[in-house]
Parts: C-alpha cells; sequence; structure tokens
C-alpha cells in the first residue's frame, strides 16, 4: 500500500532521515519507534509532503508521490494528524469534518458562489460522511458542540477524524497519546483496533509500549535517522540494538 525507498533528508549537516526504507501493507498497523529526534516525524513528513526529500521516493500503491504539495498526497488518499492537536477551537466539531472534506471534493469557489446543484449535493455527501466518522470515533452527540468545549482524549479522536474525513486509504498518526492520561490513552487504542478491523492501514509514531506490542502488527525502528531494526513486536523487543538504542538497556516486554 505505503514504499518508502531510500528515504533520506538533510538539514544542513544533519541527516535527520539515512536512506530509509519499508512498507506498509493493506490493512495493517505499522508502528515508527526510535528515541526522540530519531527522525520519526521527518519521515511523515516527507511522506505527507511537507518535505521534500534529499534523495528516496515514496510511493502509494506502486504510484511515486514524490514531490508532491500536501494536498495534492492528500487527494490521492495519504492523511495524518500531528504531534500536536492541530483542530480548530473557534468551530463546532461537525464543521472540523466539513473543512476536511472539502480537500476531497471537487467544487471550485464559482460551484460555492452560485449554489449550483452540484454544490449542494456534494454538501449533502460531505456532512453524511462527517456524521458516519463522528459516529466511527464516538462524537456524534457533539456534532454541534465547539471544540473548545471537547476533552483531551476527544480531540485527539477528532483530529483522527479530521483525517479520516478526506477519505485515505493510509492514516498516518504521529504519538496519537501524547499528553494523555492512562485512561484516555485506552480510548484512543480502541479507535485504532476498530480502524484495523476495518482494514485501514495504519502507520503509527508511539512511544508508549504496551500499545505498540499490543496493536502493531510489524514495527519499524529508528535511531539518528537510521532504520535499526524491523520485525514484528517480539522480534524488535528481543533485538539487541534496539535494547541499545531505544530502550537504554532494559527489555521492552
Ligand atoms: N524543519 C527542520 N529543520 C531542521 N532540523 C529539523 C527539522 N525538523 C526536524 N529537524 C531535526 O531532525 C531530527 C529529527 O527530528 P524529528 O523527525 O522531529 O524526530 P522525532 O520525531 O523522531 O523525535 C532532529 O534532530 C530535529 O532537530
Ligand atoms: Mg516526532
Amino acid at each position: 500500500m505505503l514504499r518508502v525507498e531510500g528515504l533520506t533528508k538533510k538539514f544542513g549537516g544533519l541527516l535527520a532521515v539515512n536512506k530509509v526504507s519499508f512498507t506498509a501493507h493493506k490493512g495493517e498497523v505499522l508502528a515508527l519507534i526510535g528515541p526522540n529526534g530519531a527522525g520519526k516525524t521527518t519521515v511523515f513528513n516527507l511522506i505527507s509532503g511537507a518535505l521534500r526529500p534529499t534523495a528516496g521516493q515514496v510511493y502509494l500503491e506502486g504510484k511515486p508521490i514524490g514531490g508532491k504539495k500536501p494536498y495534492q498526497v492528500a487527494k490521492m488518499g495519504i492523511a495524518r494528524t500531528f504531534q500536536t492537536t492541530t483542530v480548530f477551537d473557534q468551530l463546532k466539531v461537525l464543521d472540523n469534518l466539513l473543512v476536511a472534506h472539502k480537500l476531497r471534493t471537487s467544487s471550485g469557489l464559482v460551484d460555492t458562489i452560485l449554489r449550483t446543484r452540484r454544490w449542494k449535493k456534494e454538501l449533502e455527501e460531505s456532512r453524511a460522511r462527517a456524521m458516519e466518522v463522528l459516529d466511527f470515533i464516538g462524537l456524534k452527540e457533539k456534532a454541534l458542540a465547539p471544540v473548545q468545549v471537547l476533552t483531551q482524549e476527544e480531540r485527539k479522536r477528532l483530529a483522527i477524524g479530521v483525517a479520516l474525513a478526506t477519505g485515505p486509504k493510509v492514516l498516518l498518526l504521529d504519538e496519537p497519546t501524547a499528553g494523555l492520561l492512562q485512561e484516555e490513552t485506552e480510548g484512543i487504542f480502541g479507535l485504532i483496533k476498530s480502524l484495523k478491523q476495518r482494514g485501514m492501514t495504519v502507520c503509527v509514531i508511539e512511544h508508549k509500549m504496551r500499545m505498540v506490542m499490543n496493536l502493531a502488527d510489524r514495527v519499524v525502528v529508528l535511531n539518528y535517522g537510521h532504520k535499526i531494526a524491523e520485525g514484528t513486536p517480539e522480534e524488535v523487543s528481543r533485538n539487541e540494538l534496539v535494547i541499545q538504542a531505544y530502550l537504554g538497556g532494559e527489555h521492552v516486554a
């Protein structure tokens, strides 16, 4: 589904990502782990078109996406969330999703101004789709609430919903449980689990090892921009390089 090949990013003299290759198969949860500064977020930025790779290529279903703009990548079917939650506080919950869905619809400005039939049809479709997403992320009852009243965990859910509203084939989640309490974390794990059950391909950057061990089909480990290991959670948790680099000598499980 998603293939990254020889992906490299230099920031001045710093090799933030160094010849990283991996594949996320359809319907699997692939965890991207590694110490802070390992290059995980940069990999997401390269995949989503926020950054241009210094070298290497990203393929979605075999099609190269390197050099495309973020909105083009999103249209092709890759959606992401950010390490810090980015939802519009002033908007209602539902409207956050409608804004996101707009990306996928074809009406231009003229349609919107003239309120053409196509525009109306698309708006209805967007609403229906947005309500479906809200139902899925468990925020249907709060559709018309302003984002300000949501808890941290609900905001994280909404951010995932916003990504889902674009109808992606691949979802990139950057630390979806960062800053949450233990019991709130469970809610997000559950949501990722149901995404997987629905056949979504998910790449997730996550520090909570219990989540990685329970949820990920495979794990890719980065350290100083290099991929140092790849395998099942069991395999990487027994890998000496990983134990040294990432866990400071402690065993995961
Ligand atoms: N836009 C940027 N400009 C310069 N350096 C950056 C930029 N983004 C990230 N870096 C550097 O690249 C390295 C990898 O960062 P990042 O991908 O955010 O790591 P991670 O997400 O694994 O914690 C870090 O040393 C970071 O300081
Ligand atoms: Mg990061």
